[in-house]
C-alpha cells in the first residue's frame, strides 16, 4: 500500500480488500458505486487478472461499469444476470441494525435494485460512516423531473408527521443545473438530522407521487466490513450476530494503485 495514501483511503481500501474474500469462483456480483466501492472493484479485478477468479459483475452506475471493464471484470446487466450471489457496496451511514443511508453518489436507485436482487449484501466503510441513529447525512430521494417542485412540497408536508428532527429538502445540483441520475431523474436531499423510525419513513416516502426511490436501505445489508486506519478490519454479521476483528497485511501491488478514476 503506498505510504502517501490518505488515512481515509487506507481504511476504505482495507475494508474493500477484506470484502472481496466473500467472492467465490463463478459468482454473479453486484458492484457498488462510490470511492470505497471503487477500491473493491480494483481488488476484484486484481483477483480476476492475477488468480483467474471467474466473476460476472453487475455495476450500479456507468462509472462503476467503466472501472470494472477497465480492470478486467466481465460486466453484464441485471436483466442478463437475473439474480446475484452477492453485492458489495459502500454506504453513507450505517446504524447498529445495519440499516443504511445510501445515495450520496447519486446511484441509490440502481444500488437498491441490485442489492435487493442479491442473496447477500456486504457493505464496506470506514468508521466515519457509523452512527447510532441515521439522519445526520442528508437522505437522498430520487424523483422524476416532471413536477419535481410539487413532489418536493409533498415531501416536506409528509415530513411534518414523521419522527425526524429536520424537514428541509434541497434539489441536488451539478454546478448550476439539477444533478441528473443514470435514469434521467433528479435527487432531493432531505436534511432530517435524526430519523427516529427509518423503516416507517422508507415506506411512507415511496407512497408520494413522483418519488422513484429513497436512500434508506432497511433489512437489506447482511454484513458490514469496517476498515480502520491502523490496519484493523472489523466484520459485523447481522444474521449470525458475530463481530470479528482482524488484522490485514497488504503487500503493495502496483496494478492495484494505478489510475484510480473514482
Ligand atoms: C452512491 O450512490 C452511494 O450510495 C455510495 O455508496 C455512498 O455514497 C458511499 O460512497 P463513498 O464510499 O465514496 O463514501
Amino acid at each position: 500500500m503506498p505510504a502517501d495514501m490518505s488515512p481515509s483511503d487506507r481504511a476504505k481500501f482495507l475494508a474493500a480488500r477484506r470484502a472481496v474474500d466473500y467472492v467465490e469462483d463463478g459468482m454473479r456480483v453486484g458492484l457498488g458505486t462510490g470511492s470505497t466501492a471503487a477500491w473493491m472493484v480494483r481488488c476484484l479485478g486484481d483477483l480476476v487478472r492475477e488468480e483467474g477468479l471467474r466473476v460476472t459483475g453487475v455495476p450500479t452506475s456507468r462509472r462503476t461499469a467503466d472501472l470494472a471493464r477497465q480492470v478486467g471484470i466481465k460486466v453484464v446487466t441485471l436483466e442478463e444476470a437475473k439474480w446475484l450471489d452477492l453485492t458489495i457496496d459502500g454506504a453513507d451511514e450505517y446504524d447498529p441494525n445495519l440499516h443504511l443511508i445510501k445515495g450520496g453518489g447519486g446511484a441509490l436507485l440502481h444500488e437498491k435494485i441490485v442489492a435487493t436482487a442479491s442473496d447477500q449484501m456486504v457493505v464496506i466503510a470506514d468508521i466515519s460512516k457509523q452512527v447510532d441513529k441515521l439522519g445526520a447525512f442528508p437522505l437522498p430521494v430520487e424523483v422524476i423531473p416532471f413536477g419535481w417542485q410539487t413532489t418536493k412540497m409533498l415531501l416536506e408536508e409528509t415530513l411534518i408527521n414523521m419522527d425526524v428532527m429536520g424537514r428541509t429538502c434541497t434539489l441536488r445540483l451539478d454546478m448550476d443545473k439539477p444533478y441528473v441520475t443514470d435514469e434521467g431523474n433528479y435527487i432531493l436531499d432531505l436534511h432530517l438530522r435524526r430519523i427516529g423510525k427509518p423503516g416507517q419513513l422508507a415506506l411512507v416516502l415511496n407512497q408520494i407521487p413522483g418519488v422513484v426511490e429513497n436512500g434508506l436501505f432497511i433489512d437489506i445489508c447482511d454484513v458490514v466490513v469496517i476498515g480502520h486506519q491502523d490496519g484493523r478490519v472489523e466484520v459485523r454479521d447481522i444474521n449470525n450476530g458475530t463481530v470479528k476483528n482482524e488484522q490485514i497485511d497488504i503487500v503493495e501491488d502496483e496494478n492495484l494503485f494505478q489510475d484510480i478514476s473514482d
